[in-house]
């Protein structure tokens, strides 16, 4: 087919929109990328319990762990504030047996105190 000069064919037309397209969409790819990885670690956060709510301060503990986000992420507990904790069975001994979740530190001869005995320092009751 013939063409008039300096018109794009609709062939050629579609290719460019079609490269514009996925440039825009890699973008939009990378940007989400980036958000995703810098989700701000949280201040606090409140696990609701009904043997009352238990404030964990995400800072204090940071400082706590020099700074070393490793201690905790990923192994003892994924980057999300609506994961399990899988603390709560059999009122925590069996992570502090397994020296999981809270009970990794939170144990007799951990590195903070046990949950025996110690419940009102976690459980604050309204
Ligand atoms: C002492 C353990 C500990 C350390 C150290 C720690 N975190 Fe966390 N973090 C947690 C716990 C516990 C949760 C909540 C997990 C759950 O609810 O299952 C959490 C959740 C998060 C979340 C999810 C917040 C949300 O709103 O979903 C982010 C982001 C996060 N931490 C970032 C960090 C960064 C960055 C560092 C290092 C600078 C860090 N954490 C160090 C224990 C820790
Ligand atoms: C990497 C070790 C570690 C982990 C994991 C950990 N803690 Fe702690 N936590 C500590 C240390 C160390 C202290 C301060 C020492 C002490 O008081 O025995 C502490 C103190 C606390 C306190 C007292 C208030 C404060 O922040 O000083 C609370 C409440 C607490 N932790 C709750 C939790 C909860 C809930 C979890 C699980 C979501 C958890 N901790 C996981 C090490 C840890
Ligand atoms: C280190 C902080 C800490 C200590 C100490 C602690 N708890 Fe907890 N407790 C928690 C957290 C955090 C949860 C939520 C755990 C989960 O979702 O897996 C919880 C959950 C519970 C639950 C489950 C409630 C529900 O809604 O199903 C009970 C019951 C409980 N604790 C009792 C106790 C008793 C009794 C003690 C003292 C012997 C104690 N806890 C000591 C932090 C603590």
């Amino acid at each position: 087919m013939m063409q008039a000069p300096g018109q794009l064919s609709k062939n050629a037309t579609f290719l460019l929109m079609r490269t514009f397209l996925n440039g825009l969409l890699a973008m939009a790819l990378v940007g989400l990328g980036v958000l995703a990885q810098e989700k701000a670690p949280p201040e606090k956060l409140v696990f609701m319990t009904k043997n009352g709510n238990v404030t964990f301060n995400h800072a204090d503990h940071i400082k706590r762990a020099n700074g070393d986000c490793s201690t905790c992420h990923d192994k003892l507990f994924p980057k999300s504030a609506t994961a399990p904790l899988n603390y709560k069975p059999t009122l925590h001994k069996a992570a502090e047996m397994d020296k999981t979740s809270c009970g990794a530190c939170h144990r007799a001869g951990g590195a903070a105190f046990e949950s025996k005995g110690n419940c009102a320092k976690c459980h604050m009751k309204g």
